[in-house]
């Protein structure tokens, strides 16, 4: 697949409206410069003759819709991924939440899970694993069937495993998981507290409480208006004392919750709210 098409705004906004109407779905605060560019990526990949062919097949096709939602929203992670990360929940987030009497963590935008298994992962190895609920939310259900699964390709593991190592990891990676074909399907153990629901951080309201919110990742593709009130709704959810995660691209900076957060290491994207709400 070479090249791209050119898309007219007029028509790109159209189509983000009947898609709000059709499914319920609003992609209209997504930064235009990447969906655009996604949108084109697909319609050359699926061989439709122009946008409009394509147009109408979206709206008119609710199997073809979910492939188009699973192409627009960028789903690619890793274990571990920016291990350092993972170093600093283990030597300053862990350490605290141990002295809570149950863990309730957010991985919101959590792709295929490997982010929600790695934490399950640190979990166990803190001994805090029993007492903890994992929620995964994403807005694309396909990739919740893959945190389901717990099967990931072999081909990542050399890389999954280095993450691993430098995160603290101290054990052999190969006992966290069964090599099944060309996939390493991780233990039922650490499935067990995971909670799969799909969540859309634009339309989406708090659902509970949490000690510890993740949304790595996730915001980069929203507009600045999107991001603000998606930073709104978890500090909502977002206990008194508890964490928050970016992913190493993006910022709290100009976020108005700002000013109840305290950034807890200089390097990594974690902060604590330190205020609550008046
Ligand atoms: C690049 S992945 C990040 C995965 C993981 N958090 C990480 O950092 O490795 C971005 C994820 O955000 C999800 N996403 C995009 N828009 C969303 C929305 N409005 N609500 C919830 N999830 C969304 C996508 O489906 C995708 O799985």
């Amino acid at each position: 697949m070479t090249g791209s098409i050119h898309l007219e705004d007029k028509h790109v906004e159209l189509f983000l409206r009947d898609l709000i109407d059709r499914y319920g779905y609003d992609f209209t605060s997504y930064s235009r410069p990447s969906l655009k560019r996604r949108i084109s990526r697909l319609i050359l990949l699926d061989k439709f003759p122009d946008f409009i062919s394509f147009q109408l097949r979206v709206e008119n096709d609710a199997e073809y819709f979910k492939r188009f939602v699973e192409q627009i929203t960028v789903n690619v992670t890793e274990m571990f991924r920016d291990p350092l990360f993972y170093k600093t929940i283990r030597e300053q987030i862990l350490p605290v939440l141990q002295n809570l009497p149950a863990i309730r963590i957010w991985h919101a935008g959590c792709s295929t899970g490997e982010e929600v298994y790695s934490m399950a992962i640190l979990l166990q190895e803190a001994g805090l694993l029993q007492k903890s609920l994992l929620f995964a939310t994403d807005i694309n259900p396909l990739v919740l069937e893959k945190v389901k699964i717990a099967a990931y390709p072999i081909s990542h593991i050399r890389q999954d495993a280095e993450n691993y190592e430098h995160s603290g990891g101290m054990n052999d990676f190969s006992t966290y998981y069964k090599v099944q074909g060309n996939t390493a399907k991780f233990d039922e153990g650490l499935r067990k507290k995971i909670i799969l629901s799909t969540h859309n951080l634009v339309s989406g309201h708090p659902f509970n409480r949490f000690h510890f919110i993740l949304c790595r990742n996730v915001m980069i593709y929203f507009d600045k208006e999107l991001q603000e009130r998606a930073l709104n709704l978890f500090d909502e959810s977002l206990e008194y004392q508890g964490f928050f995660a970016l992913g190493a691209k993006e910022t709290m900076k100009f976020a108005t919750i700002k000013k109840r957060f305290k950034q807890v290491d200089n390097k990594e994207k974690i902060w604590r709210k330190v205020n609550d709400h008046p």
